[in-house]
């Protein structure tokens, strides 16, 4: 076994709804494994499944090699989860409400001092330490689920919409924190539905739709298998239908449509074709100043594998 965290087969039914369907995928230490998929597919329930708070029907999910089923205490000490919302607490500060979680988890006298200090630094919470957690904003709330979820130094992470409500900054913010916890050899699994946020963050994505995961990889091997052509983005000086004329009489040129002041065309053929093609715009011409195949984007990929049904 490998991966520090190992989802084997995991079934989940609520009555006559099967949340989660024989989902199996991995995370290695080091990675940052987004979890995509529309509401309802089964992301959170997976995730509560691997942080021992839900029993699956069928399958197990092992947290270091230890298995939720049977070792749950031992994926306890191991597994930090941070989920989609978490409860209010009156009249606390942020150091009593990490206090007290770094008591829970047995931390003593100056250790537990110590470590208090280390996550509030780590999530640049020092400054606010005194500030009540009814009065924090969404960002500063995040950072603080954040940092106590890091309490016990976990080597799994799973992070449940973490960027859901954060503004454009805190986003970036949480990215950096998330990334220099990969960097420290966590695994780390994410859910969101921000795609481009983590397209930026992930090394790879899993996507789940109505229980059933429909792919699991790296965002570029999973676009290339969707897609049979490539596709490419040309802009030329001339006007636009200039370009539209030229491209229609070439044979390997699909699908020619437009795309802001350029055009994007599907290409069946190999590069050394798509080559010959800028060449023969070129004599006939015309004037390219962009020229260059275009990635698949997550969304892409979301909406292509998904169908948007609810269940
Ligand atoms: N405790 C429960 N009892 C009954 N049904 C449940 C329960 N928890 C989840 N479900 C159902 O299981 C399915 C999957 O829910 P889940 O919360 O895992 O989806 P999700 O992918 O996290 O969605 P979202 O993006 O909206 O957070 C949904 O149809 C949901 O209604
Ligand atoms: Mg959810």
């Amino acid at each position: 076994m490998t991966a520090a965290l190992e989802i084997r087969g995991i079934t989940k039914r609520f009555g006559a709804l099967t949340a989660v369907n024989d989902v199996s995928f991995g995370v290695e230490r080091g990675q940052i494994l987004g979890f995509i998929g529309p509401n309802g597919a089964g992301k959170t329930t997976t995730m509560r499944i691997c942080a021992t708070l839900e029993y699956p029907d069928h399958g197990d999910v092992f947290v270091d090699g230890h298995s939720v089923l049977t070792y749950p205490r031992e994926v306890r000490a191991r597994l930090g989860f941070m989920p989609d919302s978490y409860g209010a607490y009156a009249n606390t500060t942020i150091w009593e409400y990490l206090d007290f979680f770094a008591r829970a988890y047995g931390l003593k006298g100056d250790a537990r001092r110590k470590r208090v200090g280390e996550v509030m630094d780590f999530t640049q919470l020092g400054d606010l330490q005194e500030k009540e957690i009814a009065t924090l904003s969404k960002g500063m709330k995040q950072r603080l689920c954040l940092a106590k979820t890091l309490l016990h130094d976990p080597s799994v992470m799973i992070l449940d919409e973490p960027a859901a409500g954060l503004d454009p900054r805190a986003r970036v913010e949480l990215r950096e924190l998330v990334r220099a916890l990969a960097g420290m050899g966590k695994a780390i699994l994410v859910s969101s539905h921000i795609l481009t946020e983590l397209a930026e963050m992930c090394d790879g994505v899993a996507v789940i739709e109505r229980g059933e995961l429909k792919a699991t990889g790296l965002v570029g091997d999973i676009t290339r298998g969707l897609r049979s052509h490539a596709q490419v983005y040309v802009r030329v000086l001339e006007p636009i239908e200039v370009l539209e004329r030229a491209l229609a009489e070439q044979p390997l040129v699909q699908k020619a449509r437009r795309d802001g002041a350029g055009v994007v065309f599907d290409h069946a053929g190999a590069p050394a074709e798509l080559a010959k093609l800028l060449a023969a715009l070129v004599a006939q011409g015309l004037q390219p100043v962009e020229f260059a195949p275009r990635e698949a984007n997550l969304e892409e990929v979301f909406l292509t594998l998904t169908e948007g049904k609810l269940q």
